[in-house]
């Protein structure tokens, strides 16, 4: 239907991979992210043109209606979702593209072209992409759908915990290179789909035993680390249908989500090999026994609250995973608004696990409009806790609990938290005295410059601003 150069084709999709490459760059930052979202759906608008007036197919038809129905769906879920379902959204995009791979893989090998298109040598490596994409996809398919049903509430978000679970991964591991091996020899001969079966039926299982073994908390890890597999997936695809533009999208996405991956886990001071054999994780909401042992705590009222804050010079607020369960964003950024006007610094501080996703707490307060100068890294605030007046916890547990530095062995151990204690009050808004994530007790509760305002911390926070 289309006649159009190759070498347009082709410096396309060079354009669309810069495009992808500044994207992540622009993404890398709150102030640019915006940026860096327009590359990317420029880039990946040229890509579908290029694609599509290219030598992919015949039948236009087919890809027009595929375009449609796939556009449809793309904008109606993006158009409901909400912000706090964003992970499970994520983690079933992922499967499509899993599935996708998977689907490529068999069409490539029921090509009857193939083998008179290639010849030995060619031939291997083309069926060792084949076999390993289908592989990738498989897994990446049946993990995202297992991640989306823990995200979304539909499975229970307890690791399964089977005995011997690593002796079994690495009996599928093995079945895995054992069919790779009989696949690669049988093809050459003309057969091969019964090991190119078993193993992808042996990769649907490993997906779905590897993601129910993460207990409920360590799914955002599994998320980005689904994301990396999908990255491979598709560069894996790329290579069958010899695409170079999915190869290095591919391979953008793959690299881009390992490094994360790596990044939270680093944050987190936990190893990637140990999230990924799971069984870490309790239900998070534990009330942990012995609490009383640390000794009483101090409550407080709402109204002695926003006494404490409008007296105070320097406020800093330190949201948690409990300000998103609250939806309190909304009344945080009120609340700050009200007292920078009374000449209040008021500022934010955010650690880098703080929720339950990357950047979770600077995606809740950009949504609230909270301006970015006044939203501070860990890194960049936590030598200030000593000028600090008032801290406000909202919602937050394990990364401001003082253990971290204390028991080196405890489960949070090394991790660096937000060192609130050193300030001069700190104000913990939560509903009990519940464990965070982590399942472990908060010593900064009991300390004499802490006080507990429980409740829901959207409720307590209205309160507040009423008193304001
Ligand atoms: P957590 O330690 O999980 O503490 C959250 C606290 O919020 C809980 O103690 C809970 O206490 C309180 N809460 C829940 N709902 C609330 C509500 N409606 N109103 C008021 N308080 C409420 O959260 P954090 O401090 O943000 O730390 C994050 C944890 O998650 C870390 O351990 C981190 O390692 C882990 N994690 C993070 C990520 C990423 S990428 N962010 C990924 C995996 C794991 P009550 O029940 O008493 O209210």
């Amino acid at each position: 239907m289309f006649e159009v150069n190759e070498g347009i084709i082709q410096v396309s999709y060079i354009i669309a991979t810069i495009l992808f490459i500044l994207a992540l760059g622009g993404l890398s930052n709150q102030e640019t992210a915006r940026r860096g979202n327009w590359y990317g759906i420029i880039g990946m608008a040229i890509a579908l043109i290029a694609t599509f007036v290219g030598d992919v197919t015949q039948h236009y038809e087919y890809l027009i209606v595929a375009l449609l129905v796939g556009g449809t769906v793309g904008i109606i879920a993006a158009r409901r979702v909400q912000m706090t379902q964003m992970p499970e959204l994520v983690a079933i995009l992922h499967s499509l593209v899993g599935l996708a791979a998977v689907a490529v893989g068999f069409a490539n090998f029921m090509d009857p072209a193939r083998l008179s298109h290639y010849l030995g040598v060619e031939l291997t490596i083309h069926d060792i992409e084949t076999y390993l994409g289908i592989l990738i996809g498989a897994v990446t398919f049946s993990g995202s759908v297992i991640a989306f049903g823990k995200l979304s509430g539909r499975i229970g978000g307890k690791p399964l915990t089977l005995p011997g679970r690593h002796w079994l991964n690495l009996l599928l591991l093995i079945a895995s290179f054992w069919f790779g091996y009989e696949f690669v020899v049988q093809s050459a001969a003309g057969g091969g789909m019964q090991p190119l079966i078993i193993m992808t039926v042996i990769a649907l299982l490993f997906g779905i035993h590897m993601v129910m073994a993460i207990g409920g908390a360590d799914m955002p890890v599994v998320v980005s680390m689904l994301n990396s597999y999908s990255g491979w997936a598709a560069a894996a695809t790329g290579f069958m249908l010899g695409n170079d533009l999915l190869i290095v999208t591919g391979a953008l996405v793959g690299s881009s989500g390992a490094i994360l991956s790596y990044i939270m886990c680093r944050a987190m001071n936990r190893k990637f090999l140990s999230v990924i054999a799971g069984g870490f994780g309790t239900s998070e909401g534990t009330q942990v026994a012995g609490a009383e042992d640390q000794g009483e705590v101090a409550p407080i009222e709402a109204e002695e609250t926003a006494d404490l804050l409008t007296n105070a010079k320097e406020v800093m607020i330190i949201p948690g995973y409990g300000m998103a369960v609250a939806q309190a964003q909304h009344i945080v950024y009120e609340i700050t608004k009200s007292l920078r006007a009374q000449g209040v610094n008021v500022r934010f501080g955010i650690h880098p696990v703080a929720g339950r996703m990357p950047g979770h707490m600077n995606v809740l307060l950009a949504e609230a409009k909270v301006p970015y100068d006044i939203v501070y890294e860990m890194d960049e605030i936590n030598d200030d806790f000593p000028n600090i007046d008032v801290s406000i916890i909202i919602g937050a547990n394990d990364i401001v609990n003082p253990s971290a530095l204390t028991d080196p062995d405890g489960p949070i151990g090394g991790m660096p938290v937000l060192e609130c204690w050193k300030g001069k009050v700190s104000i913990v808004l939560k509903r009990s005295m519940a464990t965070g994530y982590a399942g472990v007790q908060n010593p900064l509760f009991f300390l004499d410059n802490t006080r507990m305002l429980f409740g829901d911390a959207g409720d307590t926070l209205d309160k507040v601003f009423k008193e304001l």
